[in-house]
């Protein structure tokens, strides 16, 4: 927890040995540690400085996903920071509350920066949502999440290549939450917060608890919902993240477990055998695995509602008769294009693989507009910088119920409709758009608008 009012959050990029498994040490990235960086937590108001050094070998970022500032502060491919020196960032901080993250974003390293440990959680709080007495002690009945599968051999981390790797994105027979696998947290017996977020490469969970019972959603990237949802599973793809009220008051041991990755049809048709190293895997995208299992027991009270409240926070949405144009993006991924290395799979966004001297689209700041967004072949998690939207439509019709909020990333393979308010400026340096899958972030399917 590294809110420091008024000081410096100093974050070091850096290269460390992680132990996952006793005695078995593996060569990962973190930020001031080994694996993964600290939780953030910065306030509504707060303006946040930020000393960002790079003690790698190789050119960094730090993008914060979610946050909702300027370009030139956006920590995407533009801000690189060259090893050796620092990036001193001012971010201010004028959204609601909500669950974000960080993360590397050097263009063509995101992949294997991210999957070697270079992320974290990033939390803004405010006092609306301080207002409505929810859970919020802070790793007791309030607990940050950050959910990655990963690789292992004979309990070491090992990072999949190859070509179907670049598919395909990486994925693993493992589930880390918070860098830990085979987790366990114990859990006062009463209603607890969690606030979930995918920061896998590529695997889309499907979440739920082993005993089925149902949990109440209630926010999304963008932050808390107007009403809660009472849900029994919630899809999770990479990039986004949810905050659940799980109530253990029964004091019974359950465990949250994910269902097959929604993309596992197409992972079969492709084979698997490139994913997963050559050896058949046991656990893997295609299997039901266990993401985290909780032990409640009789904690002291911390005065925190004992039910999910109805009511959360009033938004106002943009008008959509107010937007004033309308764009389509394709995720494109075809086979034995000109591109592509070897003449392989191309991954672009309407046939243009991402070049970071190219402006794709150009916004005007204020502006409303409707993104039509489609992807090929897969679902593509579609995240773009610097907004949070709503979904309009899917698939020509409503949205489904879990498009609900504000958004910055949601699964379209179908098109999807969504409506953005730019209110963002991004003129000395364009924001991007791209799909989350990082290897295919990584392999062209990005693209980048100015806002000005
Ligand atoms: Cu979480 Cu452009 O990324
Ligand atoms: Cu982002
Ligand atoms: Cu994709």
């Amino acid at each position: 927890d590294a809110r420091q009012q008024g000081q410096v959050i100093a974050l070091s990029a850096q290269a460390g040995r992680t132990s996952f498994y006793p005695g078995r040490p593996s060569d990962t990235l973190g930020y001031n540690g080994s694996y993964l960086g600290p939780t953030l937590r910065v306030h509504r108001g707060d303006e946040v400085k930020v000393a960002v050094t790079n003690r790698l070998s190789a050119d960094t970022t730090v993008h914060w996903h979610g946050l909702l500032i300027p370009g030139e502060l956006d920590g995407g491919p533009h801000q690189l920071i060259p090893p050796g020196t620092t990036w001193r960032p001012n971010l201010p901080v004028r959204q609601p509350a909500a669950t974000l993250l960080y993360h590397s974003h050097v263009h063509g390293l995101t992949a294997e920066q991210v999957y070697s440990g270079l992320a974290g959680m990033l939390i803004v709080t405010d006092q609306e949502e301080q207002g409505l007495g929810l859970p919020s002690d802070y790793g007791v009945d309030d607990l940050p999440l950050l959910i990655q599968d990963r690789q292992f051999q004979d309990g070491r981390l090992v990072m999949p290549a190859g070509m179907m790797t670049a598919m395909q994105g990486r994925r693993g027979d493992t589930i880390l939450v918070n860098g830990a696998p085979n987790p366990l947290a114990a859990v006062p017996n009463r209603l607890v917060r969690l606030r979930l977020v995918n920061g896998s490469n590529a695997r889309i969970y499907d979440l739920s608890f082993s005993d089925g019972r149902g949990f109440h959603w209630i926010g999304t990237e963008g932050g808390l919902l107007e009403r809660s949802v009472a849900l029994r599973s919630l899809t999770l793809a990479p990039g986004q993240r949810a905050e659940i009220l799980v109530d253990f008051a029964d004091g019974r041991t359950v465990s949250l477990v994910t269902g097959p990755d929604a993309n596992a049809s197409m992972m079969g048709m492709m084979g698997s055998t490139g994913m997963m190293g050559g050896r058949s895997a046991a656990a893997g995208p295609t299997s039901t695995m266990t993401v985290l299992r909780f032990a409640p027991r009789a904690m002291a009270n911390s005065g925190a509602r004992t039910s999910a409240p109805d009511l959360l926070v009033p938004r106002v949405r943009p008008d959509p008769t107010k937007a004033v144009r309308r764009r389509r993006l394709v995720l494109n991924m075809g086979m034995g294009g000109m591109m592509g290395a070897g003449g392989g799979m191309t991954l672009t966004i309407n046939g243009k693989p991402f070049d970071r001297g190219r402006v794709d689209e150009r916004v005007r700041l204020g502006d409303v507009e409707i993104w039509e967004v489609s992807g090929q072949m897969m679902k593509h998690p579609i995240h773009i910088h610097g907004v949070h939207f709503d979904v309009l439509r899917r698939d020509g019709g409503r949205p489904d119920l879990l498009d609900q909020g504000a958004r910055d990333t949601v699964l379209v393979k179908e098109p999807v409709e969504l409506l953005i308010r730019f209110d963002q400026p991004a003129s000395t340096a364009p924001f991007m758009y791209h799909c989350h899958v990082l290897e295919h972030e990584d392999n062209g399917m990005m693209g980048q608008f100015t806002v000005s």
